[in-house]
């Protein structure tokens, strides 16, 4: 059950462990009425180890219940060989295609990566399941498992659908180290046979992790889709830091062939905080959107952040649309239209004022006019203390400067000026941004370009201030208050 939390950094409306570390969303699944967050989770510490899935439900993306550890690590007593439970996905198997199942109406199936070690030595990975009869509360591991094994060291996290043309389920799953995403298909989700391969291809400066191969709606057309394929593994700023690349293209039920293969890397996101983001399945028809979580930290320095007794939280879930533009079809991102329902719109602001009341909240930034070669606004959480929010003329970027944003010194990577290539649209830039005490999301441009960045401000007092440098600037703002998801 969920409790009020009074942790300095603790967000209000984003997903965070109550305690101790989370890594990659797993199993993103709406079965039966709930949306399930399975989550990469260390029952024993605040770092990464002892890998398990941790679990929420949802009946609005929101508002999570924490729920007992799914699945855990075990240890085989003959060998002495440990499993730990990697990233991996969850479906509905409501028509018994596994014959897990006794009662009618199917139940859950996870599909995960077994990580075999000894003493923390790396032995194998392979695929794994395990089942559910009571939405996703417990669940058995399967006695044949693997159900996928290569012999591969590296060979990890299976995102699992059912593709309805050919009614059969497809697998993607990546070599990482080899920068290939592969393809399976299974009738029973026990036996898979390979369909066809895609990689190298785009920015290959980091291993290939985490893959979700996905039909996403046209935005001026959503009855329409067409096929994208996420891929986690370097920034846009170098193979220092994780990140995510996409490809769009066709999907035949085989095979994934990419629309303009030159046009590739193409990111995701810009910030530092996003990766391991892939979408739910089994969102109801009805409903139609693809749905996209991801973990709001960075590997580079995501054990030393500066929180307890939790370490890491996700992103807001986001809707995801195409946009056909000059160079190709590009992915928008829009936070869920759910987030409506939280905002309070009776603690609205507009700056400039002193303090702002709470450290939750979104603001609507639209900038019409003016001659300054630099603008915004600044989130200031002390003397000297700032992180700023801005659109740099000559460069053509958004960017959030997270320099002087607090406590940064807790790792040499941590601080940064993250910036996403913007052009302004008729003079014009529009700006959405989520600040959760210690996650800031900005939309840029209705979603053309989203940069998410962590910050660790020392006060707990935050306000905004515009600024111009170099000239003027004519902006709108506006500033509501998000109320807490968790008991408050
Ligand atoms: C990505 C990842 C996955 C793996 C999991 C282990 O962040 O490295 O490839 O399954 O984390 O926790």
């Amino acid at each position: 059950k969920a409790r009020k939390y009074t942790e300095q950094y603790r967000p209000a409306f984003h997903f965070s462990p109550d305690h101790n570390w989370t890594n990659d969303p797993n199993g993103l699944l709406y079965f039966d009425g709930e949306y399930h967050l399975f989550y990469q989770y260390n029952p024993f510490g605040n770092k990464w180890g002892h890998m398990s899935w941790g679990h929420a439900v949802s009946s609005d993306l929101l508002r999570w219940e924490h729920l007992p550890v799914a699945i855990t690590e075990y240890t085989d007593k003959a060998s002495g060989d440990s499993t730990m439970i990697f990233s991996g996905s969850a479906v509905a198997d409501v028509n018994n295609t596994s014959g897990f199942f006794s009662k009618g109406g199917g139940g859950m199936v996870a599909i995960y990566t077994s990580h075999v070690h000894r003493n923390n030595q790396q032995l194998t990975q392979h695929q794994s399941v395990a089942y559910s009869e009571d939405r996703g509360r417990t669940f058995t591991r399967y006695t044949d498992n693997p159900v996928l094994d290569k012999k591969l060291k590296d060979f990890r996290d299976p995102k699992v659908f059912w593709y309805e043309p050919e009614k059969k389920w497809v697998m993607t799953v990546v070599v990482p180290d080899k920068f290939k995403a592969q393809f399976y298909e299974s009738k029973n989700l026990k036996d898979w046979k390979l369909l066809s391969e895609f990689g190298p291809l785009g920015d290959t400066a980091k291993i290939w992790e985490c893959p979700d191969l996905i039909e996403v709606p046209l935005l001026d057309n959503p009855a329409k889709k067409k096929w994208v394929l996420l891929i986690s593994n370097s920034h846009p700023q170098g193979p220092t830091f994780v990140g995510m690349q996409y490809f769009v293209g066709n999907f035949d039920g085989r095979k994934f062939t990419p629309e303009y293969p030159k046009q590739y890397p193409l990111y995701l996101e810009y910030g530092k905080d996003f990766y391991a983001a892939v979408t739910f399945n089994n969102v109801p028809k009805s409903d139609g959107r693809t749905i996209l979580l991801g973990w709001a930290n960075n590997w580079a320095y995501g054990q030393d952040i500066p929180t307890e007794p939790w370490r890491s939280a996700m992103t807001l879930p986001r809707e995801l649309y195409l946009k056909n533009t000059a160079y190709g079809y590009r992915v928008i991102q829009k936070p869920v239209r759910e987030l409506a329902a939280i905002r309070d719109d009776s603690v609205k602001y507009t700056p400039p004022g002193k303090v702002f009341p709470g450290k939750s909240f979104e603001v609507n930034y639209s900038y019409t006019a003016g001659n300054a070669a630099k603008f915004g606004f600044k989130i200031i959480t002390g003397e000297n203390e700032e992180t700023i929010i801005g659109y740099d003329k000559s460069l053509q970027e958004v960017y959030i400067d997270r320099t002087k944003s607090g406590n940064v010194s807790f790792h040499s990577n941590f601080p940064s000026v993250d910036r996403a290539p913007v052009k302004l649209q008729n003079g014009k830039l529009k700006l959405q941004v989520f600040v959760d005490n210690s996650i800031v999301e900005v939309y840029i441009n209705d979603g053309e370009q989203v940069i998410t960045d962590q910050i660790f401000p020392t006060s707990s007092e935050y306000s905004l201030q515009q600024f111009a440098e170099g000239g003027t600037a004519e902006a709108d703002m506006r500033v509501w208050k998000i109320k807490s998801v968790w008991l408050d």
